[in-house]
């Protein structure tokens, strides 16, 4: 998969073919789940592929998807993680979201839908007795097909400027120290990943070689911190497509900077 181009074209699919995926492509999911369990058993992180969409998709009817509409699909894949903390959430976004893109790359549709919200009991009836633990599941299947004339719907995305700066929060990264760094092309794709509500929460500071990971703070900082997760994902994808196999330092405590959570830095 090349991900710059995955990136710019990637968004999440809502509607979906009235139909199962073939047996094959329920084969490769289900390797994707069982490979996804081995590596992230460790963790404390599991998936689950439902491969009957329907029952889900009932029990959840009014309480979670996209304005209170539950989004239809033939199937769905779950993650469970032990735990809540701060890094629970990070390590959510980052390993869901590498799940997803394989998922993607098989030529599906898939969209996140949140759970954290939603009653225990609903959810251990949507998915079993485990079922109370999952806060995120991903909708997949054939996307249904645009009708003629159908506007492509894209989602705005905030200009590389906007979130990524030099040294302080008052300095935007210039253009020309982008593309010194080498990070030009990669900041210019990592700003379509996707993210809660759009909010896309994520802010980066260059500081000499250090590029450093901070989240806006608002009323959503669970939901924001997936994101902020799936970004770091995102980001080391793309700094490998450089060549370069680091990996992100994840703080031991956050720490706030004004209205900013301090989550971590990869070196250059
Ligand atoms: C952590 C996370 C949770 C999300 N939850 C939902 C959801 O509950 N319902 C929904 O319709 N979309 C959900 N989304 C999808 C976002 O709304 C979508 O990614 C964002 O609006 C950008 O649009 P795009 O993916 O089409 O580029 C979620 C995305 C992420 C990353």
């Amino acid at each position: 998969m090349v991900m710059t181009n995955f990136l710019q074209e990637r968004k999440s699919v809502r509607e979906y073919k009235d139909q199962d995926l073939s047996a094959k492509d329920l084969e490769r999911v289900q390797n994707i789940v069982d490979r996804g369990n081995t590596n992230c058993k460790a963790a404390g992180i599991s998936f689950n592929f439902f491969q009957n969409g329907q029952v889900v998709c009932d029990r959840l009817q009014g309480k979670a998807g996209y304005s209170g509409v539950m989004i239809k699909a033939p199937h769905y894949v779950s993650m469970t993680i032990a735990g809540r903390e701060a890094k629970d959430q990070l390590k959510t976004g980052y390993t869901l979201e590498q799940i997803n893109t394989d998922l993607v790359d098989l030529g599906l549709g898939t969209c996140w839908i949140t759970l954290d919200h939603v009653d225990p009991q609903v959810k251990q009836e949507a998915f079993g007795t485990d079922g109370k633990e999952i806060d995120y599941i991903i909708a997949l299947g054939y996307p249904r097909k645009k009708k003629l004339f159908e506007p492509e719907k894209h989602s705005a995305r905030m200009e590389v400027r906007e979130f990524v700066f030099e040294n302080d929060f008052d300095t935007p990264a210039s253009p020309d120290t982008l593309d010194q760094l080498g990070l030009f092309d990669v900041f210019s794709s990592v700003r379509y990943a996707p993210s809660h509500k759009n909010a896309q929460p994520w802010r980066f500071v260059l500081e000499g070689s250090q590029v450093k990971l901070y989240m806006v703070t608002g009323k959503e900082d669970n939901r924001s911190l997936v994101d902020c997760g799936l970004m770091m994902f995102y980001f080391q994808e793309m700094m490998k497509t450089l060549g370069t196999q680091k990996e992100w330092v994840i703080e031991d405590g956050f720490s706030m900077e004004g209205n900013y959570l301090y989550l971590g830095s990869y070196s250059l």
